[in-house]
């Protein structure tokens, strides 16, 4: 189908600088197609003739750059994506995390798109970790989509969406509901009360005062330049418990950026356990506790 709008190098431009400008997005010229195509259905329905128009729009009504950055984002998620995270946090993390008791535990999806992840996570604490009605433990998930976290908090899939969910879990954790004719399962209350669902832009100042044990942030800071990815790290970094892991998409690495993480496998760091000054530099060779793996170094600019 021929897109009625077409997207100009000046108002691309304008627009990646302002996606930067509030979210970080990196929207190179590669990405212009891909700009105009996800905008275009905004000015459909706005009803505006072209992206000259919108950028007017956007000066009269600054409340639209909200809308305009959700549209630019990509939230491709699936339950139990990237599952030797979970394999991970069987054998090493929640063994650590069930010898914490009384402790408050907490957990971040940081950037948990329309909730797979973060119910994936809990179903899977749910299934594995010891006395978890007996512990303080709640996974925060955010999200700068307002239209993903509106999905998240509904927390209903299509039977497609479900489909690396273990059948026993399935029945376990989700209710079958026929909308329209069609078949949905929605979130058991018991998964839904585990998770805490909040608006966050990463690239502003953050609320919440951590600490976490574990931050999962997959498949994020690929959209993200190496300044703000280096920026978050070090963010990141700072809102775990010693000893706390952080994870991200097998697809993305660190091993470009400075950081003070010890490597455990690709895609998966550790805060070290005694606190000390945040000079050092993680290699990405693994810890003699995790001699499996080698890095995954691409980039994955997206
Ligand atoms: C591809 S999804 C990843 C979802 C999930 N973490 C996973 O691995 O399946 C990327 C998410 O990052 C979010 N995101 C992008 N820029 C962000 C920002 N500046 N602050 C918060 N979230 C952001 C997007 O809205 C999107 O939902």
């Amino acid at each position: 189908m021929v897109n009625e709008y077409e997207l100009g190098e000046r108002e691309f431009r304008r627009i990646s600088a302002m996606a930067y400008r509030i979210a970080r997005l990196n929207l190179h010229e590669g990405k212009r197609m891909l700009v105009q195509n996800r905008l275009s259905k905004r000015l459909r329905a706005l009803g505006l003739p072209g992206f000259r128009e919108y950028l007017d729009f956007l000066d009269e009504n600054p409340e639209e750059v909200r809308v305009m950055v959700d549209c630019l984002t990509t939230n491709f998620t699936r339950l139990f994506r990237e599952p030797e995270h979970f394999d991970f946090l069987r054998d090493e993390v929640i063994p650590w995390m069930d010898e914490l008791d009384h402790e408050r535990i907490r957990l971040w999806s940081a950037g948990c798109s329309s909730g797979e992840e973060p119910y994936s996570i809990a179903i899977f604490l749910r299934e594995h970790m010891e006395n978890l009605d007996s512990r303080d433990l709640l996974i925060l998930a955010t999200d700068i989509s307002a239209r993903a976290l509106a999905k998240a908090k509904e927390g209903v899939y299509r039977e497609e969406q479900l489909r690396d969910c273990p059948a026993p879990w399935r029945v376990k954790y989700f209710t079958r509901i026929r909308v329209n004719g069609e078949t949905y399962y929605r979130v058991s209350p018991v998964i839904y009360r585990m998770i805490r669902f909040r608006y966050l832009n990463l690239a502003d100042r953050w609320p919440m005062k951590g600490p976490f044990h574990v931050i999962f942030c997959r498949n994020v800071m690929i959209y993200f330049d190496r300044d703000t990815q280096q920026e978050l790290v070090l963010r990141f970094y700072d809102y775990l418990v010693p000893g706390g892991y952080f994870l991200v998409g097998h697809s993305e690495s660190l091993a470009r950026i400075r950081n003070p993480f010890v490597y455990c496998r690709p895609s998966v760091y550790r805060k070290t356990s005694e606190e000390g000054p945040r000079k050092s530099e993680a290699s990405e060779r693994p810890s003699t506790k995790h001699r499996e793996g080698k890095a995954s170094i691409a980039e994955g600019a997206g």
